[in-house]
């Protein structure tokens, strides 16, 4: 399976500014980004409700927030909260944004790759493996699969990531796909990664690279390469202070509780990233796993601590909702 080479080593996360058709264009046209990720779909879609799927920015320190489901940043407002779940596009919707992109690309020797980022149950994922490998022939750049274990915004949902058994099921279930494709001869090597929750204590790292060690001991080897750390912090609560104990979010659980990010989020995706480094590199059949870091990364200071605890390539979520595209240009510019 090949490894990644993102050059930039910088890329945006999924995020709601990556969501559509023009957002990823945009994405994919800079000259400041080395890979493109696409929002998280599902093989059959989301049903994405404003009215309960929601993001906001908030200023951390006086807790002060903008208006809900609206890009627009007030001053300090450099943290974000949602109860957003996954895009209302399909997998092969995405897949179609792709090729139209592709297909606008002129001749060159290089491609920026694809990240496309799918969640669902194991089965779904190792279907989506095979859509994805299917389609790859009919696009310029390479494709990589991004599997998102870790959103908190879906009632009744845990992350496998915390669950040895549950991230087992996924890891088998792309490893069936992986051979399947390999009996049938048309593996094409696509990367596949995991997306993790914040881990917020040892017992939950220690889970984690249990079950990948398990797996390595069952079948010699991994079928991802990649990591993604992390993504946001569910159990985040934003309330309306001029009248409490109102929400500023609603939700599908009508608490408005939700997964935080941004500037709030810098410390524990930092602590993350060089705990699930430290850990990795504790054994030789894990070492050459590689790390997206992400959270809380704003400038050139946040990519640079991102780096120093191990991130081989860093992402971007709400920083992208913030500054826009510009924030790939104002890092990328200073590298
Ligand atoms: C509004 C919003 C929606 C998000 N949706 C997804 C998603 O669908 N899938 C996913 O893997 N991560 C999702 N994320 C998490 C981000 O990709 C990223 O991991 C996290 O926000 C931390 O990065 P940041 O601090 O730069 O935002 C979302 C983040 C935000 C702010």
């Amino acid at each position: 399976m090949k490894s990644l080479f993102f050059n930039p080593p910088l890329l945006n996360t999924p995020c709601p500014w990556c969501r559509d058709l023009d957002q990823l264009r945009d994405l994919y046209n800079s000259a400041h980004t080395g890979a493109v990720t696409t929002r998280t779909s599902m093989i059959d879609g989301f049903p994405d409700d404003p009215k309960v799927n929601q993001f906001v920015f908030f200023n951390p320190l006086t807790q002060q927030a903008a208006t809900p489901n609206v890009s627009e940043a007030g001053e300090g407002q450099t943290s974000s909260l949602n109860t957003i779940g996954f895009s209302p596009y399909t997998l092969g919707e995405y897949l179609s944004f792709i090729k139209t992109i592709s297909d606008e690309q002129e001749e060159r020797d290089h491609y920026k790759p694809f990240v496309v980022s799918v969640t669902g149950v194991p089965e779904e994922m190792a279907e989506a493996y095979k859509i994805i490998t299917d389609f790859e022939d009919q696009v310029k750049m390479d494709l990589i699969m991004e599997v998102n274990l870790s959103c908190p915004n879906i009632p009744g949902k845990v992350s496998p990531a915390y669950d040895k058994d549950e991230l087992l099921l996924y890891l088998e279930a792309l490893k069936g796909s992986i051979d399947d494709l390999k009996e049938a001869g048309t593996y094409k090597e696509i990367a596949i990664g995991i997306k993790t929750p914040p881990f917020t204590y040892q017992e939950q790292y220690d889970v984690f690279i249990s079950a990948l060690l398990e797996m390595t001991k069952r079948h010699g080897g991994l079928p991802i390469t990649f990591l993604v750390s992390t993504n946001t912090l569910g159990s985040s609560l934003l309330l309306d202070t001029d009248n409490l104990p109102d929400t500023v979010l609603a939700s599908m659980t009508g608490t408005g509780i939700g997964g935080m990010a941004g500037s709030a989020i810098h410390p524990l995706s930092l602590g993350n990233v060089y705990t699930i480094r430290q850990m990795l590199n504790d054994y030789p059949e894990l070492s050459d796993l590689q790390i997206i870091g992400v959270g809380g990364v704003s400038d050139l200071g946040g990519f640079k601590r991102m780096k120093s605890v191990g991130a081989d390539f860093v992402g971007i979520a709400t920083a992208l909702g913030v500054k826009g595209l510009s924030v790939f240009e104002e890092i990328n510019s200073q590298l």
